[in-house]
């Protein structure tokens, strides 16, 4: 029986356990989106994971809307990140990059006063973030079918250039309504193209994209993230299982390293609630990884019972850089400052103590 605490490889990629950080953002980047040295430090100090999957990180300025987070479409950009790179494999760990293109939720200030993309021309609720605090969501234009190869290149291109800066792999960020899910899912894609209406034209530009970073960087370091019953921004779905399992039977084909899901785990699950990750899990052949609210015990015995080959872990990695020693050795765990997750700065970023290092013991 695996256990949580087994070496796994995954694609191309050898893990030394099944503890994955998940990704992240926490805007400490430049306002130029550039990777800072105080990250360096931040990622070196959570190496212990098996594999840690960076924040999300632009795959061009018209796909990031958010402040300080990093980019990867510029040679200053990839040589930021190099020392980044380096500091966890000299730590002993692996580190993927997960590409972003934000879609309708990027406000136009951060595209010249020009409106965002779309699969269509339909607005998020709520607020964009911007440099001068919180603005409406802005309507989008919907991409033109012209588009959809400049688009493919871009993410092609920030896997090349992840691979340039020395990280082990990629994930695409498909997940929490972020563009790649505004094209999966019918309350915002209305597409009367080829990119819309059934769920294998939906899933189409999220396959061309797989495709395209598989042939760039190889199947065995290409992974991709999806939200497939967590309604976010907007973005849910009629009939999620369907788009869904056609996801996964595409990601099979593809050969991706794995497929991440993410769905309340036991332990924060309400009674009834629906799930979908065994069924992808029957039709996925590939690692499967499990997201969202995983203690220690729900995550050993998602492994143990073969619903998950790992499980990657978000708010408690924040908190406890150790945590795969945390929680290999049933120790207590810190819980995460909300007030510092964004903030600029060291405080609730690399000052959270490893366990041995603790007062008193
Ligand atoms: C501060 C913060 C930033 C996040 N940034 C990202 C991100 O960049 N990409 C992503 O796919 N998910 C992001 N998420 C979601 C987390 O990866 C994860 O799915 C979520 O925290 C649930 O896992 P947990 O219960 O272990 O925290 C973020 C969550 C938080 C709290």
């Amino acid at each position: 029986m695996p256990s949580l605490f087994d070496p796994i490889r995954i694609g191309a990629i050898e893990c030394a356990n099944r503890i994955f950080m998940s990704p992240l953002t926490r805007s400490r980047g430049t306002r130029d989106h550039v990777p800072t040295p105080l990250m360096v430090e931040y990622y070196r100090q959570r190496a212990n994971a098996g594999l840690i999957i960076s924040e999300a990180t632009g795959v061009s300025q018209q796909g990031l809307g958010t402040p300080f987070a990093p980019g990867i479409w510029n040679d200053q950009q990839i040589a930021a990140w190099c020392p980044i790179t380096s500091a966890v494999h000299a730590a002993g760990g692996r580190i993927i990059c997960q590409l972003w293109h934000m879609g309708r939720v990027v406000h136009s200030d951060f595209l010249g006063g020009q409106p965002p993309v779309s699969s269509s021309a339909i607005a998020a609720p709520g607020d964009a973030r911007t440099y001068d605090g919180n603005k409406s969501n802005v309507t989008p234009r919907a991409l033109a079918a012209s588009e959809i190869p400049g688009l493919v290149a871009d993410f092609a291109q920030g896997a090349r250039n992840a691979i340039a800066a020395g990280f082990d792999g990629v994930q695409l960020h498909a997940a929490n309504g972020y563009l790649l899910d505004q094209f999966l899912r019918d309350s915002c894609n209305k597409r009367t193209d080829a990119y819309g209406g059934s769920p294998v034209n939906r899933v189409r530009l999220l396959r061309e994209i797989t495709e395209a970073i598989a042939a760039t960087v190889g199947p065995e370091r290409t992974a991709i993230r999806v939200s497939p019953l967590i309604p976010m921004l907007g973005c849910q779905d009629s009939a999620a299982e369907e788009v869904f399992l056609c996801v996964a039977d595409t990601m099979s084909r593809i050969g991706i390293a794995f497929l991440e899901v993410r769905e309340p785990a036991p332990n924060v699950r309400p009674d009834n609630a629906p799930l979908i990750a065994t069924q992808i899990k029957t039709r996925f052949r590939g690692p499967m990884v499990l997201n969202t609210g995983y203690d220690r015990a729900d995550a050993m015995a998602a492994v143990a019972n073969g619903s998950a080959d790992a499980i990657t872990f978000g708010k408690p990695y924040i908190a406890n850089p150790d945590l795969a020693e945390r929680l290999s050795k049933n120790v207590p765990l810190a819980t995460v400052n909300v007030t510092t997750l964004y903030s600029p700065g060291p405080v609730g970023y690399v000052d959270y103590p490893r366990y041995a290092s603790m007062p008193g013991l």
